[in-house]
């Protein structure tokens, strides 16, 4: 291959790269071509009306996991294993003051949301390691251990199938992996 040659190929792959970069390699990145996320596949952004709140709207995927949430509030507030853990939930709940509950739920679905990739909402919880420690959430009233956090997930799965989400269901699979990843810092004895 003379230099000239040489030359010319060097430039049109340089020519080609730049290309790239500027246009078509672009495009693969722009959101309208994104990969799905968890949070797709749990309903994602489309808008449906939210059947708690008369007349306005809500993104489906956060109504899904709205409702998984709030069964499995529930499920737990039913099992001895770990209901000891909610006292002060339990017994707002108990008379008629839903108010911790409704921060609690929303929490949750704005942390489980965020987690599984949704765009339109933010966390302004505690973090995971505050939020299980009793001396910075006066809330949990005791450290949670392996058993207590293997319980927890059990309701969360039967929190699920209460919401219509069977437990096969590949997306609650892949929720409950997030959960499992985040047991070191909940476990805290
Ligand atoms: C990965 C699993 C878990 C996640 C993602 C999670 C998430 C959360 C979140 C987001 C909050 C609210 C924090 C805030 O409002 O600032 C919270 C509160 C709490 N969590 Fe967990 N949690 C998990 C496991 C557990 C376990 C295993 C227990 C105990 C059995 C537990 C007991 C509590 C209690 C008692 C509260 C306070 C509830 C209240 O506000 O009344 N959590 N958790």
């Amino acid at each position: 291959m003379s230099m000239k040659t040489r030359t010319l190929f060097s430039t049109l792959i340089l020519v080609a790269s730049f290309a790239c970069l500027n246009s078509a390699c672009k495009k693969s990145n722009s959101p309208a071509t994104a990969a799905p996320t968890l949070y797709d596949s749990l309903g994602g952004t489309v808008m449906v009306s939210d059947p708690a709140n008369a007349g306005q709207m809500i993104e489906k995927g956060r109504l899904l996991i709205r409702n998984i949430i709030d069964s499995t509030i529930f499920v737990i507030a039913g099992d001895t294993a770990i209901n000891g853990h909610f006292t002060v939930l339990l017994s707002e709940v108990g008379s008629g003051n839903l108010t911790g509950f409704m921060a609690l739920s929303k929490n949750l679905t704005d942390f489980v949301a965020v987690g599984t990739g949704a765009k339109d909402y933010s966390y302004g919880g505690k973090s995971m390691v505050a939020a299980h420690n009793p001396a910075q959430n006066p809330r949990m009233n005791q450290k949670a251990d392996n058993s207590d956090f293997n319980a927890f997930e059990v309701d969360l799965f039967a929190g699920a199938n209460k919401a219509g989400v069977p437990s096969t269901t590949p997306a609650l699979i892949s929720v409950g992996k997030i959960v499992e990843s985040l047991r070191s810092q909940v476990v805290q004895q």
